[in-house]
């Protein structure tokens, strides 16, 4: 179903999945920061007896692990979904972002409005930061901004090369996308740039989405097309999604049904045969949900007024926009599925089996200095037993010894026992 700003009601956004296993695997590592440093103090205070159950070299190891960590925490709190929207300039891939973000933080209009990249992602303040590149450096210029028109007017004061991303930092508060760790890449017209590799290289190579915006007044083109078949030359099958944007225009005029679904078909079936055939990014089955006929600026209107609890005049919407509104609404639903499945798989599978080969090889490191504590401890052992034996031999000898004098020494008393009473007895006849 669908509420009035033309959003799918739903208990939970697939977005959260992201989140939680951000925090899962954050937990992860937190518990194996605590083993690594147990072991570390560990091997430290046993590192100087006497045994040598261990030596600097596994300290050092140690802490080789305890850096891994530490950067494999830091970047699960840089960890973020990244989409980026292409097409041809005018095609309104602003205003598909701003309708996503449910307010017009992007500046858009007729002729070429974006003239560099734009990357909006949350921040925890309560107001907004724009960072721009300083050029020919690698600084960057901060700016705070307290409202859209302010953003609006600082933006349209930069002038810098059409490769370079300016990044806008945004109350996350305000927008449910930004807050569960969506960052959104707005790009100039692919149109307008010879540089296509540079863009991808430096901006898109770590995106989990794709949104090619085409214009359903026309149809797609070359240009467009080019720039995809780089990017999935680049990338092993990108998750591409195409919005065949201003579906508005269909209603324009009044045209017959018929002809709606003449036009809908052609569009789909090239839209199709591209991802498929050319690009080969996506099943046949699976392309049918990675093409949508949407109208951006009627869901922008719909959830500006959403936004500011004002009714939205019918008035600003086309002939049939509820159908529109729904499909943009589940365009966002699959948007959300695809881009936190991916970005789980490609950003934490890799923390996962870094993670798991330190707990390995830590394991193998406790269970080496164990051994060698257990031969030692055995190895005392034994030398207590045969110093035992040893004394027990001893003892035995001693025993037999003194068991031997005193036969004798009986012998000798009873001898001069004897002595004694003969002599006794010769001295009585005397
Ligand atoms: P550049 O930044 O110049 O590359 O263009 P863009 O692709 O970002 O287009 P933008 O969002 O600025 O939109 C261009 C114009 O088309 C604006 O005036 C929008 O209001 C309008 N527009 C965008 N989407 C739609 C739509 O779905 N229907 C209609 N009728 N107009 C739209
Ligand atoms: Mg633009």
């Amino acid at each position: 179903s669908l509420e009035a700003g033309g959003q799918l009601m739903s208990p939970k956004s697939p977005l959260k999945v992201f989140g939680e296993a951000k925090k899962k695997i954050n937990d992860i590592f937190t518990d194996i920061e605590k083993y690594i440093t147990d072991a570390k103090s560990f091997v430290s205070s046993i590192v100087n007896l006497e045994y040598e159950l261990t030596s600097t070299d596994d300290e050092e190891f140690i802490d080789e692990l305890c850096n891994r960590v530490c950067g494999i925490q830091e970047m699960l709190n840089r960890d973020r979904m990244k989409v980026a929207f292409f097409g041809r300039t005018s095609n309104g891939k602003s205003t598909v972002i701003n309708a996503m973000l449910k307010r017009r933080i992007l500046p858009t209009g007729m002729g070429h409005t974006t003239n560099c990249f734009l990357q909006v992602e949350g921040g925890t303040s309560d107001e907004g930061t724009m960072y721009e590149p300083i050029p020919d450096s690698n600084e960057e210029q901060v700016r705070s901004i307290e409202s859209i028109n302010q953003l609006a007017s600082a933006l349209s004061e930069v002038k810098l090369n059409e490769s370079s991303l300016l990044r806008i930092v945004w109350p996350q508060d305000k927008c449910n996308l930004l807050r569960d760790d969506v960052v959104l890449v707005d790009s100039p017209g692919i149109d307008v740039s010879p540089d296509l590799d540079k863009w991808i290289t430096k901006h898109c190579l770590d995106a989990d989405v794709f949104v090619l915006v085409a214009n359903a007044e026309s149809t797609l083109m070359q240009t467009e097309k080019n720039f995809f078949h780089k990017v999935s030359n680049m990338l092993s099958k990108p998750n591409i999604f195409i919005l065949q944007n201003r579906w508005d225009a269909s209603a324009r005029g009044t045209p017959s049904e018929e002809t709606i679904k003449l036009v809908k078909q052609q569009h789909l079936d090239r839209a199709k045969a591209f991802l498929v055939n050319e690009l080969g990014v996506v099943s046949k089955a699976e392309a049918e949900k990675r093409i949508f006929f949407v109208s951006a600026e009627e869901a922008l209107i719909a959830r500006v007024h959403q936004e500011a609890g004002t009714p939205t005049p019918t008035s600003a919407l086309s002939e049939g926009h509820q159908g529109r509104l729904f499909e943009f609404a589940t365009f966002e639903r699959r948007f959300e599925e695809c881009i936190s499945q991916s970005a789980v798989q490609t950003k934490f599978a890799q923390h996962a089996v870094n993670g798991k080969d330190m707990v390995v090889k830590l394991h193998k490191l406790i269970g080496i200095v164990r051994e060698s504590a257990v031969s030692c401890y055995e190895s005392k052992q034994q030398q207590r037993i045969d110093a035992a034996s040893q004394l027990d031999y001893v003892e035995k000898q001693l025993e037999l010894l003194t068991s031997d004098v005193r036969a004798k020494i009986d012998e000798v008393v009873l001898d001069i026992e004897k002595k004694v009473a003969s002599a006794f007895t010769d001295e009585i006849r005397r």
